[in-house]
């Protein structure tokens, strides 16, 4: 059995299979490039993180799905129906989650850099949780706030940098000072300005009602240590202010968590993570009703694959390509901008096949970067043959731009 293979994704007689139906003819029906989300895994998923929660803890567990992973429609009619929550960090992301049916009251907007005008339209959803990013935005809220909802009872909570970040890629790393590329982080109210961030928010009129934190995105099992500790830094805070007499309904512990996406790779483990947070949570007995993560890549990646055409292979000074019918910036920058990202690539109807080499996946845009897999060893293919680019449920398509005016793919979605 390959180590990618899953409920969503399974290899019959050398062949790939989209839950039952052979991936071959799936892109023969719809045309390639075309995404594939399989409800089932999205729902296995999210049953598996459950899990993780259930029995450690007496607090409600709300799990904000991370629209930006794949803001699909029915994607997140699936998730509403399941009781999840949102994470939404853009005006047009509340929007888009409201349209499918999510109530305000289920909506965390996590916004950065957040214009007057994008105040506007987050506070005229009533109901909505603001989640503020900087000491620097309360004067921009109550202003906007006093001139066009005056008397309207803000419900806010406060996303803090506890100093330390984790992720895959030194672009996703979202607290801390800098990220290891020396980036300075622009996330978060640092530690030394909780307290005032707290204060003036109450005298403001608004009520903090939250402690939030997002340390970054990707974790493997290496990751653990340090995320526990950042997770204790945020209860310890939570703690600090209750005592200062803050009431807070809920702590979010952000999201970062996500599948393999390589055979080397070792899984975060969810299980140790949610008991630890649960346990912290009740050593220090918070009042808190709520406890709250944010998944993304989690609950989306490993329930897409992209299906994409070889067109011919074509060897030059010793390497071989395979070059396909997409670009990595129209369907999935991943590889192309984050050193780090890796995608399995697998040929759809080859999979017994002996003759394996290594191939660079190569798209049809104009820039050396536009690889979607470097020197991956795979049977070889045949033009005209499907390849199928795993793990690719999540930040693909809904970062797509149509550069080289290629369009953005269709996506289907399956049980
Ligand atoms: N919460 C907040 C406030 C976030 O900013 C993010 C992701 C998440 C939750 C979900 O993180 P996840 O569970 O998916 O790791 N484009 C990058 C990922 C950027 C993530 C940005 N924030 C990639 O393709 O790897």
């Amino acid at each position: 059995m390959a180590w990618w293979e899953s409920r969503f994704l399974r290899v019959k007689d050398g062949h790939l299979f989209l839950g039952r139906r052979e991936a071959a003819k799936i892109a023969a029906e719809h045309g390639t490039p075309l995404f594939v989300y399989s409800r089932e895994q999205v729902l296995a998923n999210l049953a598996e993180l459950r899990r993780a929660f259930a029995g450690k803890t007496d607090l409600e567990v709300r799990i904000c799905y991370a629209m930006k992973a794949n803001p699909n429609r029915q994607i997140l009619r699936l998730l509403k129906t399941e009781g999840a929550w949102i994470d939404a960090v853009s005006p047009g992301e509340v929007k888009e989650a409201l349209t499918a049916g999510f109530s305000p009251r289920k909506i965390l907007f996590t916004g950065t850099s957040l214009s007057t005008e994008d105040f506007r339209q987050a506070f005229a959803v009533d109901g909505l949780t603001v989640n503020i990013d900087a000491f620097e935005q309360l004067e921009i809220m109550k202003n906007v706030r006093d001139r066009w909802f005056k008397g309207r009872a803000i419900r806010i909570s406060v996303r803090w940098n506890p100093g330390i970040g984790r992720g895959f890629n030194p672009k996703v790393v979202t607290a801390g000072d800098r990220s290891p590329d020396g980036t300075p982080i622009k996330f978060g109210v640092e530690e030394k300005k909780i307290l005032v961030t707290f204060q003036k928010a109450s005298d403001y009129g608004f009520k903090p009602i939250g402690l939030h934190q997002h340390l970054g995105s990707g974790w493997v099992k290496e990751d653990l240590a340090e995320v526990c500790q950042a997770a204790a830094r945020m209860i310890g805070k939570a703690s600090e202010m209750e005592e200062r007499g803050f009431a807070l309904e809920f702590l979010d512990f952000g999201g970062g968590f996500g599948p393999r996406y390589s055979k080397s790779q070792k899984l975060f483990p969810v299980d140790q993570y949610a008991a630890f947070i649960c346990r912290e949570i009740k050593k220090r007995r918070l009042k808190i009703r709520a406890l709250a993560v944010e998944p993304g890549k989690y609950l989306l990646a490993d329930a897409g694959v992209l299906l994409l055409t070889v067109g011919y292979l074509k060897e030059s000074y010793g390497n071989l390509f395979a070059c396909v019918n997409g670009g990595t910036f129209n369907t999935l920058p991943r590889p192309a901008i984050y050193l780090q990202a890796y995608h399995e690539i697998v040929p759809c109807s080859r999979l017994a096949s002996k003759n394996k080499r290594r191939i660079t996946v190569a798209g049809n845009l104009c820039e050396t970067g536009d690889v979607f897999g470097k020197e991956i060893p795979m049977p070889v293919p045949k033009p005209g043959d499907v390849l199928a680019v795993l793990n690719t449920g999540a930040y693909a398509r809904t970062m797509a731009s149509n550069y080289n005016l290629r369009p953005i793919p269709k996506e289907v979605i399956i049980y």
